[in-house]
């Protein structure tokens, strides 16, 4: 499986938070038609995701994402293959962290830090 783990801003010129549902939508009947599983963390302004898929899924999707003009300084933390998957639960989580004391930014610049550690930081949030 490949996957992609990126941070991102909503583009606050032409969007508000009120294109995240439609993105979160989206993402949910795509991503379920297309193998792809993962997470998408949102704080009202910033976006952090992580998804996983067969590779060619991946690329087309990593593609289309990076394209969108809803969203801007795409930042790629962390890319590569791994045997089987981190999410199986859902086709794409979503996780309102505006409320939260979590510290993504840390947590992703963390020297030891990798795809388990992202997820275990966030293990204890609500999947919406
Ligand atoms: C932050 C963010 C996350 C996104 N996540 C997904 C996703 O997981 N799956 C998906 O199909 N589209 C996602 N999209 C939407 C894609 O960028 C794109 O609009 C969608 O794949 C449809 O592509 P198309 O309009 O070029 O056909 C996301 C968009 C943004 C801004």
């Amino acid at each position: 499986m490949k996957f992609v783990l990126y941070t991102s801003v909503l583009n606050q010129e032409h969007y508000d938070v009120m294109a995240v549902p439609a993105i979160v939508r989206t993402a949910r009947t795509e991503n379920s038609i297309h193998g792809i599983t993962g997470v998408l963390l949102f704080d009202g302004l910033n976006f952090t995701q992580y998804f996983e898929g067969e590779e060619e899924t991946v690329d087309v999707l990593w593609h289309n994402i990076q394209r969108d003009k809803r969203h801007k300084n795409i930042i790629v933390v962390l890319t590569g293959h791994q045997e089987g998957r981190l999410y199986d639960e859902w086709g794409m989580g979503y996780i309102d962290i505006s409320d939260n004391e979590i510290d993504i930014e840390s947590c992703i610049s963390a020297a030891d830090f990798s795809v388990d550690t992202f997820k275990q930081t966030i293990s204890r949030l609500d999947v919406e």
